[in-house]
């Protein structure tokens, strides 16, 4: 006890008690906090609202004192029992630490976190009307791309109409012609019954187990005698293909046929003249390709920046610009994504990579 009464810390303020809880030590900063003096607190009893918290003789005490109490500093109080080495109770020591600039960290955390939690709330707002003007505008895309599609797809059951009729009239067998014309119908109505998902989340179970090879294959039938009858360079450009087998993957094979489709008119188009287009399918790393190059003019640097945007067309009023920007979704909407090839003037490839379909426990490699 008479150590203690050395102590004058500027932090804490300090205070014995003997047993009948007069005060026989108070520091400074005790008197301080206490409002009074050193002199008057020594040989009093504690103050009313000390002893309040204060239940029996042997009680810890742990509380904070509030800025009223003590000109505007909040204190934390710690007041405990002193024994004898006998076990007697002989007093009490009291200790007051100043604990006002921790609090008015806390009270900036928490007000710092409600502007933080305030902001958040503006953010999500505004990401809110964001997706909902996005999804306006992939509206209003979908439209004009479905627009895009069924023409597309009408101008291969044209072609195929003719050429079935020229046959059939010459007493030829028009059945390849009917098969494509069926596809293509089939495809229409998918691209119908897709505008009418928009908004809807993706129907997971119209993805099945499709081969890019056989699905290229459908494309080149359906296309190719359309092509060859009514294209301004149909019989000048040779078309190669090159298949790999087992090039499974998980999709849909009419969005895959739309894609393809997209990418070889734009190929046939870029032919001017006579040139060359390959088909391929291969496999790698777990990914399946299907590759359409073709010897034709090639894009420059801006071309190829803005290709995928939509809308950017470099065949004016003749082109849409929709065609790359509806692969482009259809290879996200697959896992997958674009890889674009292009030099002026020497030709263009372009590669759909999806990740191939897993085949048990173990990925296909
Ligand atoms: N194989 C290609 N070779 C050269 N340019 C291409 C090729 N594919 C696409 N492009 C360029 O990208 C542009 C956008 O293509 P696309 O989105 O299909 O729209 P559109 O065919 O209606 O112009 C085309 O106008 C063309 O300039
Ligand atoms: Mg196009």
């Amino acid at each position: 006890l008479a150590a203690l009464r050395h102590i004058d810390s500027p932090e804490r303020g300090v205070l014995l008690l003997d047993e009948d809880l007069r005060i026989t030590f108070a520091n400074r900063r005790a008197a301080q906090l206490l409002n009074t003096t050193v002199d008057e607190l020594v040989g009093a009893g504690l103050p009313e609202p000390l002893t309040r918290s204060l239940a029996s003789q042997d009680d810890v005490v742990e509380e904070v004192l509030d800025s009223a109490f003590a000109n505007d500093h909040v204190f934390h109080r710690y007041s405990t029992p002193i024994c004898s080495p006998a076990g007697e109770f002989t007093g009490r020591i009291e200790i007051y630490s100043d604990i006002t600039a921790r609090r008015e960290l806390e009270k900036e955390i928490l007000d710092r976190n409600r502007e933080l939690a305030e902001l958040n709330a503006q953010l999500e707002d505004a990401q809110e009307q964001l997706v909902q003007s996005e999804r306006l505008r992939a509206l209003g895309e979908m439209a004009a791309g479905v627009a895009h599609d069924i023409n597309n797809v009408l101008g291969i059951i044209l072609g195929n109409v003719q050429i079935a009729r020229r046959k059939l009239e010459h007493g030829g067998d028009a059945t390849k012609c009917i098969d494509a014309i069926e596809l293509a119908a089939k495809d229409a109505a998918e691209t119908v019954h897709r505008l009418r998902e928009i908004g809807k989340p993706i129907d997971r179970s119209s993805h099945q187990t499709i081969d890019l090879s056989e699905v290229a294959e459908d494309v080149l039938k359906a296309a190719l005698p359309a092509w060859r009858e009514s294209g301004a360079h149909g019989e000048q450009i040779l078309v190669e293909t090159r298949f790999e087998p087992d090039c499974t993957v998980i999709g849909n094979a009419s969005e895959i046929r739309e894609a393809l489709a997209n990418v070889l008119l734009n190929a046939a188009q870029a032919i001017d003249g006579s040139g060359k287009i390959e088909i391929a399918t291969s496999r790698s790393n777990g990914f399946a390709d299907l590759t359409v190059s073709d010897t034709g003019i090639g894009m420059d640097e801006e071309t190829r920046k803005r290709l995928f945007d939509p809308f950017f067309t470099t065949r004016g009023a003749e082109g849409t610009g929709l065609g790359m920007s509806m692969v482009d979704a259809i290879a996200i909407r697959h896992r997958g994504r674009l890889i674009v090839e292009s030099e002026v003037g020497k030709g263009t490839s372009i590669t759909l990579r999806i990740p191939l379909r897993c085949s048990g426990l173990i990925a296909d490699s």
